[in-house]
């Protein structure tokens, strides 16, 4: 036997039943959890679900899967736990709530949600379930990203007073008609995506993570220049005042001319040692700085993600981005969105349990 197979004999032994999982939107990002979900000794794909039925056929061909739905009949399945929603950024919503309310825990793909309104829908569902959420904030569960973390909760860098990140991405390929759906009536990355929520998202609640704190108040700034098919800004900037004085600029940008994928980049300034993207400064070690660990190419471990959230229903332990962290992380990218160009800043609404 290899160590996977010894392992998965042991995980099944040890939880004696499978979960019972369904996927809910089988674009790129849906079919990557369809192979994660298949792969995991912890679980067992039940089912698959898109409004698209050229899709929804590829996808049940391509993997050998038995059950597909085009609507949420999915959700009356006794044998599903678990829905795994990665439909469109500005439609999670519908779905999410409706799976809590058929008794469901629920993945949902970042943003959470794209309005307030929204955000406070899914944490109302998830408080009158008593079932778990978890968000996709993949970058949490990225090496790179866990190693400044530590260096944060350790407290070698000292006081953190002042953070960047950026999510810089060259997205004009979304504008490919390939990208349009005959069943939504639109393309809704140039029709329905805001850079600050879809994007700005990653880099943000990393931050937010790493201080362990709340953003309460944000001014933005936007412009329209290098991606013109997007009905929205493509560039926004943001900078976010957290509860402990702390500082951050966030930016968000889809047009610039890079290699794919040239995104993701933060860096945190404490009162003794900086974190510049891939270097080190601490005080006390000359001035110089020395090299960490670089941002590899496992920049989405979806294996990880899915595998900590199945186990913390198995478990019956908290997951580690609940649905409260996660609207906390929207709320306040959605307001930097909505505050764009305003005259002052804004304050940013909480949620909590
Ligand atoms: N964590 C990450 O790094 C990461 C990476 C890529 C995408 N994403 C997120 O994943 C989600 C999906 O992105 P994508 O690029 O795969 O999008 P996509 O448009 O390619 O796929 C979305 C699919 O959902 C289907 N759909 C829409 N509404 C539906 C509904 N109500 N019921 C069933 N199916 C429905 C569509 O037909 C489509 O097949 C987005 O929220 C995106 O932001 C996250």
């Amino acid at each position: 036997l290899t160590p996977e197979e010894t392992r998965s004999i042991g995980e099944r032994k040890r939880h004696k039943r499978k979960l019972g999982v369904g996927v809910i939107g089988l674009g790129h990002n849906g079919i990557a959890f369809v192979q994660g979900y298949l792969n995991n000794p912890l679980c067992e794909l039940k089912a698959i679900c898109d409004i698209s039925k050229g899709r929804l056929k590829d996808v049940t061909e391509e993997y050998n899967i038995r059950s597909a739905y085009n609507d949420y009949g999915i959700l009356d399945r006794d044998d599903i736990d678990v829905i795994s929603v990665h439909t469109s950024d500005h439609l999670h919503t519908e779905p999410v709530v409706k799976a809590l309310e058929a008794g469901k825990h629920v993945f949902v793909e970042k943003p959470m949600a794209m309005t307030i309104d929204d955000l406070a829908k899914i944490v109302g569902a998830v408080k009158r379930s008593g079932t778990k959420l978890m968000a996709g904030h993949i970058l949490r569960f990225n090496q790179h990203f866990r190693m400044v973390k530590e260096l944060v909760d350790s407290g070698t860098l000292g006081r953190i007073f002042y953070m960047e990140g950026d999510y810089v991405h060259d997205l004009r390929y979304q504008a490919d008609p390939a990208r349009y759906s005959e069943e939504l009536g639109c393309n809704w990355y140039l029709e329905r995506e805001i850079p600050m929520v879809g994007g700005g998202i990653h880099p943000f609640d990393l931050l937010r993570w790493f201080v362990g704190c709340n953003a309460i108040e944000v001014k933005s700034y936007g412009n329209h220049v290098a991606f013109p098919a997007m009905k929205s800004d493509d560039c926004m900037a943001a900078i976010f005042k957290f509860e402990n004085g702390c500082l951050a600029k966030v930016a968000a940008t889809y047009g610039c001319v890079s290699p794919y994928a040239f995104c993701n980049h933060v860096s945190v300034y404490g009162t003794k040692g900086t974190v510049n993207r891939d270097k080190l400064c601490l005080e006390g070690f000359g001035e110089r700085w020395a090299d960490l660990p670089p941002l590899s190419g496992e920049g989405h471990p979806y294996d990880p993600e899915i595998d900590s959230f199945l186990r913390c229903i198995l478990e019956g332990t908290e997951p580690p981005v609940d649905v409260v962290d996660a609207a906390n992380s929207t709320s306040a990218v959605i307001t930097a969105a909505e505050a764009t160009n305003a005259d002052k800043g804004v304050k940013i609404p909480l949620f909590s349990w």
